[in-house]
């Protein structure tokens, strides 16, 4: 029996070097290792074999088991790196790869980033409010009367139930002192609706930066500091900004700020980005009215507030000629601040 075992080695040996694929070398494990195959059927002969002699032919089967599975492996692995390297040879792996789409931020949350990070350095926190507000966080309080024009169907969009789209964020000045004492010192970025028409200056929504600082005898100089200062540190040192006198109800006195637009291709000229002025102590008054305490008792304190239109600060930053291209999400034209 050790001359047979020796004599399947010897051919499983010579066949499967042979062997140039993978479905042949199958059938050889088959024909050799398998359950019917030769090995197997010799390993029965076992039975017959006299005791002495059945150690020796026990080692000598696994052996050769051994042996033969070793190089059905070995030419295994062989079989797959020529595979492999075929499947490759067409292949350049050198070449660089096909560039990803690469995402980036729409240039309002470019100036946003900016516009927040430079007034928080000044002490401002940030706060909010919500998009659907009560009249009178909106307007009442913000001692703007009934018959305001602001406060007009056809200037305002309004639910059913008496709430309204915000005109502007001006009401997050009202949500805050609702719920601090002063000194507040807040700005609130967000989205604000009117029922405008539509034009390169114009959105039906939009946002705004909102800015409220109450505390002991605030004046205009700490108004007109703050916004030069934030509007040099956004555009450059050479910023030119004006103010003009205006009124809001909500301040007194009141401001509109103008910086110069310098557009791609357009004459340089003043756009209006901002309203402003000292807190109108009708506004405190409410407050307190709602509080139910003299927390902004107009009498011991004081404060300025500003909004700014944050599209239009997209316009200056980028030289943007038409504030429509916001929102169209042209790819062509957001790639350019990607
Ligand atoms: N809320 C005004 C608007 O939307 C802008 C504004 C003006 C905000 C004066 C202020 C302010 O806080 O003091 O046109």
């Amino acid at each position: 029996m050790l001359a047979e075992l020796e004599e399947i080695k010897t051919d499983a040996l010579a066949a499967i070097g042979k062997i140039d694929n993978e479905p042949d070398l199958e059938q050889a494990r088959v024909n050799f290792l398998g359950k019917k195959g030769r090995l197997t059927a010799a390993s029965a002969g076992m039975r017959d074999v006299p005791k002495e002699q059945k150690k020796d032919v026990g080692q000598k089967l696994n052996e050769v088991r051994t042996a033969i599975t070793e190089v059905i492996e070995e030419k295994r692995a062989a079989l797959i790196a020529v595979r492999d390297a075929a499947a490759f040879a067409s292949v350049d792996p050198t070449l660089p790869s096909r560039a990803l789409p690469k995402g980036g931020l729409h240039p309002l949350t470019h100036v946003l980033n900016e516009a927040v990070s430079v007034l928080r350095r000044m002490g401002f926190a940030l706060a909010e409010g919500p998009e659907i507000e009560t009249e009178w966080n909106c307007f009442d309080a913000l001692n703007t009367p009934e018959d305001h024009p602001a406060r007009n169907e056809s200037d305002t969009f309004y639910f059913e139930n008496g709430k309204l789209l915000r005109t502007h964020t001006s009401s997050v000045q009202i949500q805050t002192m609702l719920k601090e004492v002063p000194p507040v010192r807040i700005i609130a970025p967000g989205s604000a609706f009117r029922r405008d028409e539509i034009d390169a200056t114009h959105l039906s929504a939009f946002h705004q930066l909102e800015g409220l600082y109450v505390d002991k005898s605030v004046s205009l100089a700490d108004l007109k500091g703050t916004l030069e200062y934030f509007f040099r540190e956004i555009f450059g040192s050479k910023t030119e900004v004006r103010f003009r006198p205006h009124f809001f109800p909500f301040t007194e006195p009141s401001f509109e700020v103008d910086l110069k637009l310098h557009a791609t291709g357009k004459a340089a000229k003043w756009i209006e980005i901002a309203g402003c002025g000292i807190v109108d102590p009708a506004v405190f008054e409410a407050v307190d009215g709602k509080r139910g305490d003299a927390a902004y008792d107009p009498g011991e304190i004081s404060g300025f507030a500003f909004g700014m239109g944050l599209d239009r600060l997209a316009m200056i930053m980028y030289g943007i000629p038409d504030l429509r291209l916001l929102i169209e999400n042209d790819v062509r034209f957001l790639k350019q601040f990607a």
